[in-house]
C-alpha cells in the first residue's frame, strides 16, 4: 500500500503573495490541484493526504470536491516547518495501522506541480528493495561553499566536484516505519535541523541506504517570483500535447527540437 503525502503547509515567504503559492491558479488551476491530479492519476499511488497552511484547509476541500478527486483520504493542517509537517503526516499514517505492518509513502511537495508518472512510478518501484529513496537530479551550476565573515561578507571554502552533486526535488520516498524511526532518533537532538526527509535518515540512521532515482528538469520548485512565469510556460507547453503525449514527452521534444515551441510567442 502506498501513501502520498502532499507537504503544503508552508506559506510562500519568497514568492510574496498574500495567498500561499501553493493556491496561485497556473494555466487555470491552483497549483496544488495539479499536484493532486497527478497523484490521483498515478496507478501506484492508493491514497493521497494534504497537510495544508493553517487556514487553508477549507480551500483544498473544495478544490478536491470539486475535482472530484477519489483518493483524497485526509485534508490536515501543517506544522509551523516543513519537517513539523512532515511529523505530522507520520502521526496521522499510523494511525489504523496494525503492530508490525508497514507501508510506503512518498512525501512530495506541493509547489512541484509538473512532476511525472515515471518519477512516482520508479520511487515506488524503488521501495521494493530500498527503505529510503530520493529524486535528484545533476546540478548545472558549479556550487560553492561559503563562509560569511562579518562584514566583509561571503568568501568561498570549498568547491566539490559537481559531478558528485546532485540536486534534491521530491518525492522523497520511504518505508513509514524508517522515516518514522528516523525522526523518532531526531526527536532527541536539541539541536535537530533539516530542510528535507531524506537529511533525517542520513544523519539519524546511517546504516539505512538511500537509493537516489533520477529526476526530472521539468520537476520544478515554485520558489521565487519567476518559476511562476515559467511554470505557467512549462503547463502551456503540456497543454499542446496530444492526447497520446503527456507534457514531459513534449517538452522533452522541444529538447530535442522536434516540436518549435517560441517562448513567449
Ligand atoms: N512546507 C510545509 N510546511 C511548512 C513549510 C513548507 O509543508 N511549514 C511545504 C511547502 O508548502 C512546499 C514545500 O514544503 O510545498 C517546499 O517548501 P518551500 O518551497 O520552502 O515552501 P514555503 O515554505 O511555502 O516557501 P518560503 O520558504 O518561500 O516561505
Amino acid at each position: 500500500r502506498t501513501t502520498a503525502v502532499i507537504l503544503a503547509g508552508g506559506t510562500g515567504q519568497r514568492v510574496g503573495l498574500s495567498i500561499p503559492k501553493q493556491l496561485l491558479k497556473i494555466a487555470g488551476k491552483a497549483v496544488i490541484e495539479h499536484t493532486l491530479a497527478t497523484f490521483e492519476k498515478a496507478d501506484s499511488i492508493d491514497e493521497i493526504i494534504v497537510l495544508m497552511a493553517p487556514g487553508y484547509v477549507p480551500d483544498v476541500e473544495k478544490i478536491v470536491a470539486k475535482a472530484g478527486f477519489k483518493k483524497v483520504r485526509a485534508i490536515l493542517e501543517g506544522g509551523s516547518t516543513r519537517n513539523e509537517t512532515t511529523e505530522r503526516a507520520i502521526a496521522a499514517l499510523g494511525e489504523g495501522l496494525a503492530d508490525g505492518e508497514d507501508v510506503n509513502v512518498l512525501f512530495h511537495d506541493a509547489v512541484r506541480p509538473l512532476l511525472s508518472q515515471r518519477v512516482i512510478d520508479d520511487c515506488v518501484t524503488a521501495l521494493e528493495r530500498y527503505q529510503a529513496v530520493d529524486v535528484a537530479i545533476p546540478s548545472a551550476d558549479t556550487i560553492i561553499v561559503t563562509r560569511t565573515h562579518g562584514e566583509d561578507g561571503e568568501f568561498i571554502t570549498e568547491i566539490p566536484d559537481r559531478s558528485r552533486l546532485r540536486r534534491g526535488q521530491t518525492p522523497q520516498a520511504f518505508k513509514l516505519s524508517t522515516i518514522r524511526r528516523a525522526y523518532e532518533v531526531a526527536a532527541g537532538d536539541p539541536n535537530f535541523q533539516a530542510t528535507d526527509d531524506c537529511t533525517v535518515v542520513l544523519r539519524y540512521l546511517p546504516d539505512v541506504p538511500i537509493h537516489v532515482v533520477a529526476g526530472d528538469e521539468y520537476n520544478m520548485k515554485v520558489t521565487q517570483p519567476v518559476d511562476v512565469f515559467i511554470a505557467d510556460k512549462l503547463f502551456q507547453l503540456a497543454s499542446s500535447a496530444t492526447p497520446e503525449q503527456n507534457g514531459e514527452e513534449v517538452y522533452r521534444e522541444l529538447l530535442t527540437g522536434k516540436t518549435l515551441v517560441v517562448f513567449g510567442g
